[in-house]
C-alpha cells in the first residue's frame, strides 16, 4: 500500500514537471479565426516558389509555427506577419525572383486584430488596397513598399493611430486626394514615412 502511494506520488510530480516544461517550451496555437483568416489571404494568393508551404492547416494546425508568423506566446494571437523579400542584390537575385507571392491583399488579414507588425514589402502583390486594414487598431509598423498597388483614400488610417513606420512605396496614390492631411492629422504616432511622390501631381497642368 505505501509503495503504491510513493509511486502515485512520484508519477503525480513527473507529471506536473512535464506539464510545466510544456508550458515553457511551446505556446497557445493561434486562434481559429485568424489562422482562417491567413488561409483566406493565401487563397488570394500566386505561390510558385512556395514560400507558404508551411501554411497548411491539416500538416501544420498550429499558425503560429507558420512561415512569417509569430504569435504572443501567452494568449496564441498573431502579433507579427512578415512575408517580406529582401531587397535586390546579386547574391539572392534568383531567390527574389522566385519566391515574390503574387496576388491580391483579402480584406480578411484585418481579422488579425492583434497585429502589430505587417511587412509584405518586396513582392507582387497588386490592386487597390483593402480599406478593411484600418480595423488593425494595434498595428505599429505597416511596410507593404515595393508592391504594384494603389489606394483610393488613406482615410482607413485613421484607424490606426499608433502607427509609427508606415511605407507604401513606390505606390499610385494619384487617386488618393486627401492622403497628406490625413497624414498630419491622424497619424500622431508616425516616426517614419515612405513615400514615393511619383503620381502624385498628376492631375496638375500648364
Ligand atoms: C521536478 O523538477 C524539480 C526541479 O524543478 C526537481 O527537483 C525534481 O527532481 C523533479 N521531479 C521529477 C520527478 O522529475
Ligand atoms: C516568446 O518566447 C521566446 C522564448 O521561448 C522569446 O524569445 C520570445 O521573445 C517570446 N515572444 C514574446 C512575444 O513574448
Ligand atoms: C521582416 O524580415 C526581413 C528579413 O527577411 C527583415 O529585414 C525585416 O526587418 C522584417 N520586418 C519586420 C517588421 O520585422
Ligand atoms: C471593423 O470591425 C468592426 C467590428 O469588428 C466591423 O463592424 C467593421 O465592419 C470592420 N470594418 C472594416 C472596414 O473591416
Amino acid at each position: 500500500m505505501t509503495i503504491i502511494i510513493i509511486l502515485l506520488i512520484f508519477l503525480a510530480k513527473v507529471d506536473a514537471n512535464l506539464s510545466h516544461g510544456m508550458s515553457l517550451n511551446s505556446h497557445a496555437a493561434c486562434p481559429e479565426n485568424e489562422k482562417q483568416a491567413l488561409v483566406n489571404f493565401k487563397k488570394g494568393l500566386i505561390d510558385e516558389a512556395n514560400p507558404l508551404a508551411s501554411w497548411d492547416p491539416h500538416h501544420h494546425p498550429d499558425c503560429c509555427r507558420w512561415f512569417g508568423v509569430v504569435c504572443d506566446n501567452m494568449t496564441g494571437h498573431i502579433l507579427s506577419l512578415n512575408l517580406s523579400v529582401p531587397p535586390l542584390d546579386e547574391d539572392n537575385l534568383k531567390s527574389r525572383l522566385t519566391s515574390k507571392l503574387e496576388g491580391k491583399i483579402n480584406p480578411c488579414l484585418s481579422n488579425l486584430k492583434h497585429l502589430r507588425f505587417l511587412d509584405l514589402s518586396g513582392n507582387q502583390f497588386e490592386g487597390l488596397l483593402p480599406y478593411q486594414l484600418g480595423n488593425l487598431s494595434n498595428l505599429q509598423y505597416l511596410n507593404l513598399g515595393d508592391n504594384v498597388l494603389y489606394v483610393q483614400s488613406l482615410q482607413w488610417l485613421s484607424g490606426i493611430p499608433l502607427l509609427k513606420h508606415f511605407d507604401l512605396s513606390p505606390m499610385d496614390l494619384s487617386r488618393a486626394s486627401n492622403w497628406l492631411q490625413l497624414i498630419n492629422t491622424v497619424l500622431p504616432s508616425l516616426e517614419e514615412l515612405h513615400l514615393s511622390l511619383v503620381n502624385l501631381y498628376q492631375d496638375l497642368h500648364c
